[in-house]
């Protein structure tokens, strides 16, 4: 008799779970369903034009190079760019604090095989990144959380948590993912000068930093921390590692993501990647250097702003107009989320299933929570739809909320 396959499987294998999101969102495919539910970019916003254009000059003047095996860390002008683009806003970083990844989810599951042995504590913020938990809950992760408010991670809490004994601390601090929240720069401050107290790593995710639609740019954690830890010269060697993607700047399908970190960190990841997938695609590296190079994605993220701050708005006003009273929600400065809370005795999950009838679907906010809570929360997208359909979405999702007050 065949043993059963569930019996085969290694210790963290029965530790991975499906995406909640996925499960839930499985019935949101349908045409006639307006899903705020994804994390996806508007498909309008790809520059098509411009990746047909860089892939015919790579494969004219690069066709043999960029179809070849290529080095672990990256492709090297690519990680020039990188490097000089950080510099306009930050600090200066070598080529070799840089690792180019597939996408910065490969990023997130490398730091869980790097740092976590089973049962050893990742400090996250409560609501966080579900694909960060995905990716470590395969490494036996347990988390400490520590709650936000609309300016990010509440650092007065931070130092309780960080007594706890944490890893690292994973930390979203630009429009975050599930809430839209930023973190203040007096917070950054505090959370590096907390975490070089308690001698704990910070991880900086931040895919949306450039997405901003009002407000002042805020320095990153990393440039902050290279202040804080006298960074000289070009070689980073502070706190950090930082991860940024063309996700959100160019196009999710080309898996294109990187690390900067101090050059040992930059090793250790680098050993993961060889043994993971050699390296990243090089004919998408080819093609994002030939894009980057150009400066194109430094105009393409105003079409990008433009785009999702229209949307963004049409979301917050149709929402002011159709949502009862009793729901509050976020009002993020960028990215692609803000975050509903409905009244307490209201289950998302069950909201979700009238609302699918309804043709309308979000993603339950408990599933963003790594210690639980979190019940009665939202998290909708603004970014993938297009105007009108927001606003008959809204409208919808108004009309069921509503509904269930009442009922309860
Ligand atoms: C906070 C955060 N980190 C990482 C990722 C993964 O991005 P990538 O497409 O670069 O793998 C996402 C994607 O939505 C995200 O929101």
């Amino acid at each position: 008799m065949l043993t059963p396959w569930e019996d085969r499987y290694a210790f963290r294998t029965k530790k991975m779970g499906s995406s909640v999101i996925r499960e839930l969102l499985k019935f949101t495919q349908k045409p006639e369903i307006i899903s705020f539910g994804g994390g996806l970019p508007a498909p309008e916003v790809f520059p098509l034009k411009e990746f047909r254009r860089a892939c015919e000059v790579v494969l004219k003047e690069q066709g043999p190079q960029a179809l070849q095996y290529g080095t672990t860390e990256g492709f090297l002008p690519l990680r020039e760019i990188i490097a000089g683009n950080v510099a306009r806003y930050a600090i200066e970083v070598a080529p070799e604090n840089i690792l180019i990844t597939s996408g910065s989810q490969q990023a997130l599951d490398f730091i869980g095989r790097l740092f976590i042995n089973r049962g050893d504590r990742v400090l996250v913020e409560s609501p966080t990144y579900l694909g960060a938990l995905q990716a470590w809950n395969a490494y036996g992760a347990e988390y400490v959380s520590v709650p936000l408010d609309e300016n990010g991670m509440k650092t007065d809490e931070l130092e309780k948590a960080l007594r706890s004994g944490v890893k690292f601390i994973y930390v979203l601090p630009n429009f975050q993912n599930p809430t839209g929240a930023t973190l203040s720069l007096e917070r950054r401050l505090k959370l590096i000068e907390l975490a070089d107290r308690y001698g704990v790593p910070i991880v900086e995710d931040d895919p949306y930093g450039k997405l901003r639609y009002e407000g002042e740019h805020i320095r990153t954690i990393l440039d902050l921390d290279s202040e804080y830890h006298t960074h000289n010269g070009e070689n980073y060697s502070g706190n950090v590692i930082y991860l940024s993607t063309y996700s959100k700047l160019l196009a999710p399908g080309l898996r294109l993501g990187w690390v900067i970190a101090p050059q040992e960190v930059i090793r250790k990841l680098v050993m993961a990647k060889q043994a993971a997938d050699l390296h990243t695609a090089t004919l998408n590296q080819y093609i994002a250097h030939e894009i980057a190079r150009t400066g194109f994605v430094d105009q393409h993220v105003h079409t990008i702003r433009d785009t999702y701050k229209e949307r963004r708005d049409i979301m917050l006003e149709t929402m002011t107009e159709y949502f009862p009273s009793e729901v509050k929600w976020t009002h993020p400065k960028g990215g692609m989320f803000l975050w509903g809370i409905m009244p307490k005795n209201l289950d998302a999950a069950e909201v979700l299933k009238v609302a699918i009838e309804r043709n309308v679907a979000f993603v339950p906010g408990f599933a963003f929570h790594a210690t639980g809570g979190g019940n009665h929360t939202m998290r909708l997208n603004f970014s993938y739809c297009d105007p009108a359909k927001i606003q008959e979405g809204i409208y919808r999702l108004g009309t069921v909320l509503k509904e269930q007050i009442v009922k309860k």
